[in-house]
Order: C-alpha cells, then sequence, then structure tokens
C-alpha cells in the first residue's frame, strides 16, 4: 500500500567519476563565487589531495581564503564555531568540504552560523532553518555517510556527551563531488566500517515508518551494490570499480534516508558516539543485524525485500527469508574483518541501561518501524555485548 502523502527532496547536483575533484575549478565557476574556503582534516591535509583541489581552484581563478583542517573524527560544537569563525575572517564566500562525514557535517554546520549568525546550538532539532544558505561543495573522501546529499548535520555536544542533530533541507550541499581516486587510500578497516554505515542507512530507510516509494528504490539498489562491492573494497583497496560503484552507492543511500530517515541502529549508534565517541561505522556495524531482528515482529515483509536485494534466492516462505537478511548481515561482518560485539567496542558493560534509555530518546528513532522501549532496547545490547 502506498504512502498517504509523501515528499521526496534532493537539492544536490552530483558529479561522479575517476578524477572529477581535479576539474573541480570548472564546476565552480556556476557559483559566481571568488572567495574559496576549504574545511578538512590533518589527515585529508597529508594525503595531498587538497593539492588537487587548489589547483583546479587557480585553473578556475578562484582565491582561495583559507583552510580549516582542525575537524576531529567525532565533530563538536566548538568546532564548527572556530571553523565559522575563520570563515568569516578570511572572507569566504564558498565553502569546500573535503573529507568523511564529520568533516562534511561541520561544514554544514558552519555554513548555518555563516549564514545566518548566531550560536550553533540554537539551530538544533528539525526545520529551524528557513532560508537558503551560502553555497558549499562536498567531495566525500569516504564511502559511507552520504552526508553530501543529506538534510541533516549530526555533531556531538560534548557539554552534554550527546550527538545532536539539524535536519534542513537547506543543509545538502549544492553541489557533491564523487570522485573514486580520493578513496583509494582509504584503510580496510575504516573502508569496511564505512561501507556499514552506508549499508545502515539504506537498509533503516527502507525499514522506516517514512519511506516512500522513491526512497525504496534507492534504498534496495544501493543494497545490492554496497553487499557485492564492499568485501572487494575491502580485499583490494586499489579497485577503482570497487572504490565507484562503493562512493555512488553510499551517495544513493544517503539520498534513501535523507527523506525516509533511519531507525534504533543509529539511535544506538549517535547515542554510543555521544557518550563514549565510538565510531559511528563501527557502532552501525555491529548493530546492525540486532536492530534488523528487533524489527523482525513488524517488518517481516521489508526484510524478506532486503534478503532478494542482497541476491539471496527467494525460499517461497517469507519469514525465512526475513530472516536470510538478518544472518547475511551478520555474517558479512567477519567477512570485512569487522568487530561483531559491543564488548570489543569498549562499551561499558554496566551502562547498558544508559545506552537504552538515552537511545529511546534520539530523533531516529521515531521512524524505526517497532515502537522502542527502552527494556527491551536493552536486551538487544546484552545480547550483542
Ligand atoms: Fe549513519
Amino acid at each position: 500500500m502506498l504512502p498517504e502523502y509523501f515528499d521526496y527532496h534532493i537539492r544536490s547536483r552530483v558529479v561522479a567519476g575517476p578524477g572529477v575533484a581535479s576539474a573541480l575549478g570548472n564546476e565552480l565557476r556556476r557559483f559566481e563565487r571568488k572567495r574559496a574556503f576549504i574545511v578538512t582534516d590533518k589527515v585529508v591535509g597529508q594525503l595531498g589531495f587538497l593539492d588537487r583541489v587548489k589547483k583546479s581552484l587557480a585553473d578556475a581563478e578562484l582565491d582561495l581564503v583559507g583552510v580549516f583542517d582542525e575537524v576531529p573524527p567525532n565533530s563538536e560544537f566548538g568546532v564548527v564555531m572556530r571553523g565559522a569563525a575563520a570563515c568569516r575572517a578570511a572572507r569566504g564566500d564558498i565553502l569546500i568540504a573535503i573529507g568523511g562525514g564529520s568533516v562534511i557535517d561541520t561544514a554544514k554546520g558552519m555554513n548555518v552560523v555563516l549564514s545566518l549568525g548566531g550560536d550553533y546550538i540554537d539551530y538544533q532539532g528539525f526545520g529551524l532553518i528557513e532560508r537558503q544558505l551560502g553555497p558549499l561543495v562536498a567531495i566525500p573522501t569516504t564511502a559511507g555517510t552520504g552526508s553530501e546529499v543529506t538534510a541533516y548535520a549530526v555533531i556531538r555536544d560534548d557539554a552534554t556527551k550527546s550527538k545532536q542533530t539539524i535536519v534542513s533541507n537547506h543543509l545538502a550541499a549544492d553541489l557533491a563531488v564523487l570522485d573514486p581516486e580520493l578513496t583509494l587510500s582509504l584503510p580496510p578497516s575504516l573502508t569496511a566500517s564505512t561501507g556499514l554505515d552506508a549499508l545502515t542507512h539504506a537498509v533503516e530507510a527502507y525499514l522506516s515508518t517514512n519511506w516512500r516509494p522513491i526512497s525504496d528504490g534507492i534504498a534496495l539498489h544501493a543494497c545490492g551494490i554496497i553487499v557485492r562491492w564492499l568485501p572487494v573494497a575491502v580485499d583490494d583497496g586499489a579497485n577503482l570499480e570497487a572504490r565507484y560503484e562503493m562512493l555512488v552507492a553510499a551517495c544513493e543511500a544517503g539520498m534513501a534516508f535523507s527523506s525516509a530517515m533511519v531507525g534504533c541502529v543509529h539511535a544506538l549508534a549517535h547515542t554510543l558516539g555521544g557518550l563514549y565517541e565510538v565510531p559511528h561505522g563501527l557502532a552501525n556495524a555491529v548493530l546492525l543485524a540486532p536492530g534488523m531482528e528487533y524489527n523482525l515482529p513488524v517488518a517481516e515483509a521489508r526484510l524478506a525485500d532486503l534478503a532478494r536485494a542482497f541476491g539471496l534466492k527467494p525460499t517461497g516462505d517469507q519469514a525465512r527469508d526475513a530472516r536470510a537478511a538478518i544472518d547475511f548481515v551478520r555474517g558479512l561482518l567477519p567477512r570485512v574483518k569487522l568487530p561483531t560485539r559491543l564488548r570489543d567496542l569498549k562499551v561499558p558493560e554496566g551502562e547498558l541501561a544508559l545506552v537504552a534509555e538515552t537511545a529511546c530518546l534520539d530523533a531516529a528513532i521515531y521512524t524505526n518501524p517497532r515502537e522502542a522501549v527502552a527494556e527491551e532496547l536493552l536486551e538487544v545490547l546484552k545480547k550483542v555485548y
């Protein structure tokens, strides 16, 4: 049955292809801005990607007026404010984010503060951004978050040790540049964990109560691509085809969950990231199969669809197919050399109840197909500890 009403919104232009980051300057001309400001992290700075982008900016006669490379893996409110102050001081008028999800989300946050003024903390929540922000270009260096096209910025608040989300269609980048050459040097462990983040986006978007036909199609397609190509990218990081497929599929998964939203796996992963700084992809990886299993009583048909998307042969028995989808995801973790237990992520066993309770307050929980209860989530956490 179709939803009575739905909207589907993607505001980003996407350009993709090997070497496309080197031609960035040409793409930027259309913005008619002159003062580029780069947001990135130290690792990207060391990998030489910046030099490519700098050259392409120079070719297009754009001035690079500043580089803010202080974004940590789990960025926080103070970083956003410092980055915005640096860009303001340099009088940058177009933001270029080069990095993983933390970098891109930080640039989104900076764009909010630079465009609308005030403090980043003032904009937390749904729909508080009512007008167009300044131009933002996102160049992901991991195939995972899909942040380049999503309506979200998830940033850690040090004061409350929680991850806070801004939701607005104005947040997504104006231009997303998918250059698989930039992901070639990503080590196997990060390739695997960020890839599992992308898979979690696609799976949770498909299971979400906020599903819509368009996000369904994109999510199922992304699932098939990720399970086929992630093991290849992990085993052979230099395989450009695998990197290309993963980068595009992660972007697709972003397009799916940007409208459909996510569920209990992300609610728990946000909580673990906020409380213990557990890397987002790892938390999702460990919790994805348990989260699917938790939703099994209310989402059997959709889980069976996922089994088909993963390339599993239908058995003619929906319950069996749904189970097979969960088992498949569970089996994928050792295949890509990821941990399978919460204890591997150094989550304190004595605080699982706190994790379950906090996750029930996370925005991602509201679109989980099964109404989440803290006591039940605690059982899920105990089982996978
Ligand atoms: Fe995620």
